[in-house]
């Protein structure tokens, strides 16, 4: 930890209010900069603001809905100027292509997955260029650097991200904002439950380094693409999975 790295800097994060998006929240605090949380689990993100004391302010979000992106952004610029995004929300419903009900499901990925990255991004730019700097890192995943069977909308909306962030790097360069993208594997948190400790510990066994990620080592590698210290860093993809995807 370092209490002086992000010197007071504010950061709006999404689906902040458990897994990887509670650790990102408390490390940028222990890290001496604000976060302003957004999430659908309105308890818990309160509890989390809670926690955290003054660095730490939370907001209903949902990132399917333009509307709550611009008025998250209006909050936290109200509290100071904005210097990056983490698009962390998602969701993971494992099914296959042909699952009875992947039509419906294919749209709910897409709506949170892929248009709330969108729309996040869309929503911050503005106030990071107020700010004349700005960082976003984006949450895809292994699985959007291959694929993975019994996955498939999860795997179209995570590629969709990684293709977002290279096309706003690109795009956004010239403002000093920086986009990039992390890819874990197999981390520890409530989203991969769905799959059950059986097929879990499958999916363990494959990993060169045999175990799951933590979301604070996650963390970790999200405040470095934050930080400065990654000041020559845009449409970077950066993997954090025990070697999974060698
Ligand atoms: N856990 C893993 O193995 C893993 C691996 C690769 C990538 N990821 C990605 O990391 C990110 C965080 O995942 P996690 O493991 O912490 O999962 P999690 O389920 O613990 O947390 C996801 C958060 O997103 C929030 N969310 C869901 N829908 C939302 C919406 N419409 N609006 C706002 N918030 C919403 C949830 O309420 C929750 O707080 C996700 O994008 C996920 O796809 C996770």
């Amino acid at each position: 930890m370092d209490s002086t790295r992000f010197n007071g800097r504010i950061y709006l994060i999404s689906g902040a209010a458990r897994g990887i998006g509670r650790a990102l929240a408390r490390r940028v605090v222990a890290d001496g900069g604000k976060v302003f949380m957004g999430d659908v689990l309105h308890a818990q993100g309160q509890a989390l603001t809670a926690e955290l004391g003054a660095n730490a302010r939370y907001q209903p979000l949902d990132v399917t809905r333009e509307s709550d992106w611009l008025e998250a952004v209006a909050s936290a610029e109200r509290w100071g100027p904005l210097h990056g995004l983490v698009n962390n929300a998602g969701i993971y419903l494992p099914k296959p292509l042909m699952a009875p009900e992947a039509v419906e499901e294919f749209a709910q990925h897409v709506a949170i997955n892929q248009t709330g990255v969108f729309l996040g991004m869309r929503s911050v730019v503005p106030a990071l260029a107020r700010s004349g700097e700005g960082a976003i890192v984006n949450l895809s995943s292994t699985v959007g650097l291959r694929s993975a069977s019994n996955a498939f909308a999860y795997t179209a909306t995570k590629w969709a991200v990684r293709g977002m962030t290279k096309a706003a790097a690109l795009e956004l360069a010239d403002m000093n904002i920086r986009v990039n993208s992390v890819h874990p594997g197999p981390i520890d948190t409530d989203l991969i439950k769905i799959r059950g400790d059986a097929q879990n510990q499958a999916r363990v066994n494959q990993i060169p380094m045999k175990r799951m990620g933590t979301a604070e080592e996650v963390a970790g590698l999200v405040c470095f693409l934050l930080s400065d210290e990654s000041r020559y860093m845009t449409g970077s993809e950066l993997t954090i999975d025990g070697g999974a995807a060698m």
